[in-house]
């Protein structure tokens, strides 16, 4: 860009293009709609909604309102929502034995969306750690987590959820070799037309840490749950080049990048070199910072929102994963 020929100040001010609205309206490089959304939401076993301390404006939803969340999606022009569960604590054990349970808490959810809107897409998280009494993603076996063991029963929540009616399943595990062996068992039990997005490039991040509390994991706290033999080093950028090439080799349909805002670099390295529909994760620290600075006064709330957001289309994302989605589908006017 640097190389095209302009002129030099005063024949060049650029400020000229700036000076009102409509101008800037008329140049702007990148826009930002509600289609850019995918709404994270939390599904609970009770009734009602109850809200998550550490996420201010979040909360967890029962079946009845999570069917009404799909309604109010296709409303706003949200194209898909992507559905985590918090299990009671009783049914969780260190296999994670309720995670490809066909009449558990995520099934019910799936079904229920479908029914009540299916034009809005349902995305699911492959991976153990909201059924593990241990928190982690995978099966441990003295303290280590294991990889091909954990794919075999990654690979019946899949399908569980494929059955249920999930339209994009999102393997969040980061085993090694698990989009490859979703993809052929997916294939083999007739649900070519599932797509997955792979969490591919997934850091082992602070910023997680809300989300724990969100879907009851945080009774390990987010400092002594480690999961950085799975999950990226946050100093890594090469590797996550690798991590998306591979994920697509073994037939990703859509790739992710985790979490965002502090990972814009990683988005824009991964669109420049792979030209796939690509993802970012604005996960739930990022959110918790964002509403704590503006309950503070701090920042104004409503345009930190859309200015985050938007950063993420600049980057080259197609879209984001954000809980602020039927917010800022709403600010967007939709
Ligand atoms: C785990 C999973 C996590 C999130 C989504 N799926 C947490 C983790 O990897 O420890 C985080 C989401 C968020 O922080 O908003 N499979």
């Amino acid at each position: 860009m640097s190389r095209i020929p302009q002129a030099g100040y005063p024949a060049l001010r650029l400020r000229r293009l700036r000076q009102n609205d409509w101008v800037r309206r008329l140049v702007r490089e990148t826009t930002l709609a509600p289609s850019d959304l995918i709404w994270t939401l939390v599904v609970h076993e009770g009734e009602g909604r109850i809200p998550v301390a550490s996420m201010p404006g979040v909360e967890r939803l029962s079946i009845a309102e999570v069917r009404r969340a799909a309604v109010e999606a296709r409303a706003l022009g949200i194209p898909a929502i992507a559905v985590f569960p918090h299990i009671d604590g009783a049914k969780k054990d260190a296999a994670g034995s309720d995670a490809a349970n066909p009449d558990g808490l995520i099934a019910r959810a799936i079904k229920e969306m479908k029914d009540a809107a299916p034009e809005v897409g349902v995305l699911t998280d492959v991976a153990l750690d909201p059924f593990t009494d241990h928190g982690h993603d995978g099966v441990v076996e003295n303290g280590k987590i294991l990889n091909d063991p954990t794919i075999e029963r990654l690979i019946e929540q899949g399908i569980m959820q494929a059955e249920a009616g999930a339209d994009i399943l999102a393997p969040s595990d980061m085993m090694d070799g698990r989009v490859g062996a979703l993809r052929a068992a997916l294939e083999k039990g007739g649900h070519q037309d599932v797509m997955i997005m792979a969490y591919a490039a997934k850091y082992a991040s602070a910023f997680y840490g809300p989300y724990r509390d969100a879907i009851g994991s945080a009774k390990l706290s987010a400092g002594q749950l480690d999961k950085k033999t799975y999950q990226m080093d946050p100093a890594n950028g090469d590797e996550a080049l690798r991590e998306v090439a591979l994920d697509l080799a073994e037939g990703a349909d859509m790739v992710m990048v985790k979490p965002g805002m502090p990972y814009l670099d990683i988005v824009r390295r991964v669109v420049e070199a792979f030209s796939v529909p690509t993802f970012a994760y604005q996960v739930s620290g990022e959110y918790a910072m964002l509403m704590a600075a503006a309950k503070n006064g701090w920042i104004d709330e409503e345009r930190a929102i859309i200015e985050s957001l938007g950063a993420f289309k600049r980057a080259g994302a197609s879209g984001v994963l954000t809980y602020f989605a039927p917010r800022a589908a709403r600010m967007l006017g939709a």
